[in-house]
């Protein structure tokens, strides 16, 4: 989401109108446009009440990101509470203070963390924000290939695949952010590198635009385990596996021996009540196969770390990270 405005002195003291998008129901399906409303009617005070330590914000970028899904639900054993229906969504976002309550953000920082889907946040729970010092990166990309689908990709790949020079590497739901970091993460180490993704269009930008050896569309592949096969003759040494259902499946049959599979999401069963079955376990055994689900959560103490390497990374143009950005708050889920 663009800044339509800068705010200026007079503004503060007035209630502003401030759009917002609102999270109607909970569901047990994939998401349809009917389960948001855009709420044009609020306003809000661009002014934080003295002693609050809150942050009054305007967003700039927000993110749309796999694990929304699971907070669609009421379903209170996720480690991601789930949306409160009638009020704005809660995701990731970038903003600009506006006013500030907090001695660690004056007007004007731009800063990432948890925000709503709204123009302008009130924010009272500051603990996790974190300012962004240097604007020679695209704001944007504190989202994705510096925020959390980019820590994803960072940690599970050093922290679970046991990587190696030479690795037959498959990726899943390789065109989205962490699919994106891994499969050229792997390109550095010098990874025999394909990624699995749902279009033509978006086979030809991860070889051509981020480098990976070969990619196929699962769309137009009816036998799962017959095109793994194909791409990997002699089998898969790192499955990187954010989709679960019939594609790891068709990996597991695929596996070389002491290969690694990193289980960092499974976006395939988002859609469903119940998780599709899989048939191929015994490729665990005969191949003594690890299998190492991880939470990003889990290495939090590597983050520092991971935005150093990163930023150098793709200043050196080693790696480069592709978008889909949507302008207008409006215009989010529609
Ligand atoms: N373990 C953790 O701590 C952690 C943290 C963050 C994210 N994650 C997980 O990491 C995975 C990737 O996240 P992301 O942010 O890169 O992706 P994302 O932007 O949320 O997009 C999901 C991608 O998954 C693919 N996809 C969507 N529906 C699918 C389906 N029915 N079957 C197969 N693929 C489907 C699509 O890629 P293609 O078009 O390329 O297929 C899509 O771009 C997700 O599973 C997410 O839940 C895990």
């Amino acid at each position: 989401m663009k800044e339509k405005e800068e705010v200026d002195d007079a503004q503060v003291n007035e209630e502003v109108e401030n759009g917002r998008i609102i999270f109607r129901k909970y569901i047990d399906r994939l998401p349809q446009v009917s389960d948001f409303e855009y709420d044009d009617e609020s306003t809000i005070k661009l002014k934080v009440a003295p002693g609050s330590g809150a942050l009054l914000v305007k967003n700039l970028y927000l993110s749309c990101e796999s694990y929304m899904r699971g907070r669609m639900q009421d379903f209170r054993g996720s480690h991601n509470p789930p949306f409160t229906p009638g009020s704005p969504i809660e995701g990731y976002g970038v903003f600009r203070v506006v006013d500030s309550d907090n001695p660690e953000f004056k007007p004007g920082d731009v800063a990432v963390g948890v925000t709503r889907w709204e123009e302008y946040s009130l924010l009272e729970n500051t603990g996790q924000l974190r300012k962004i010092e240097r604007e020679d990166i695209p704001l944007s990309y504190h989202l994705g290939l510096l925020g959390m689908a980019g820590f994803t990709a960072y940690a599970g790949y050093h922290q679970v695949c046991s990587p190696k020079k030479g690795d037959y590497f498959l990726v899943s739901a390789a065109s989205g952010p962490v699919g994106q970091l891994v499969g050229q993460l792997a390109k550095l180490q010098g990874c025999y590198v394909v990624g699995s993704t749902s279009s033509n269009k978006k086979v030809d930008l991860l070889k051509k635009k981020l480098g990976f050896d070969e990619a196929f569309n699962y769309n137009e592949e009816p036998d799962l385990e017959a095109a793994l096969k194909r791409y990997f003759p002699e089998g898969i040494d790192v499955y990187f596996d954010s989709v679960g259902g019939s594609m790891l499946d068709a990996a597991l049959s695929n596996m070389r021996v002491h290969g690694r599979i990193a289980a960092c999401g499974m976006v395939s069963q988002n859609s469903m009540s119940r998780s599709a079955g899989i048939y191929n376990l015994m490729g665990l055994v005969l191949k003594r196969v690890r299998v190492h689900g991880f939470l990003v959560t889990d290495h939090l103490h590597l983050f520092p770390k991971f935005l150093e390497d990163i930023i150098t990374l793709y200043k050196e143009g080693k790696i480069a990270y592709i978008e889909d950005v949507r302008h207008g708050l409006e215009s989010a889920p529609f």
